[in-house]
């Protein structure tokens, strides 16, 4: 099953696994993941879900699209060059096995 690695500041951590297709951002959600929101439902609408991925599953992603682009700049947290992806835009077992992200500071 795939693996999500979430890192939240502090130093504590989740460790969810979620079926193939669900996106980070959803698994985060139905799992009670602090500090992911996911307000639009997944359609890069809201940045909400922003997360930050670790080495060396940044190399690993699929290319940021046009929509997920815009979003990325309207992060409450900082954003971080290639780090920064929106969790509703990486799914699972498709474009990842496994991924290990930080949980930014703020969403909103
Ligand atoms: Fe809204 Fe990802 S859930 S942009």
């Amino acid at each position: 099953m795939p693996k999500i690695i979430f890192h939240h500041a502090g130093g504590t951590t989740d460790i969810v696994e979620a079926d193939t297709g669900v996106s980070v951002m959803r698994a985060a959600v139905q799992n009670g993941v602090a500090g992911i929101v996911g307000e639009c439902g997944g359609q890069a609408m809201c940045a909400t879900c922003h997360v930050l991925v670790r080495d060396p599953y940044v190399s690993e992603l699929p290319p940021i699209g046009e929509d997920e682009e815009e979003m990325l700049d309207c992060t409450a947290s900082p954003r971080d060059g290639r780090r920064s992806r929106l969790g509703c835009q990486l799914t699972l077992g498709v474009d990842l096995q496994e991924v290990e992200v930080d949980v930014p500071g703020s969403q909103v």
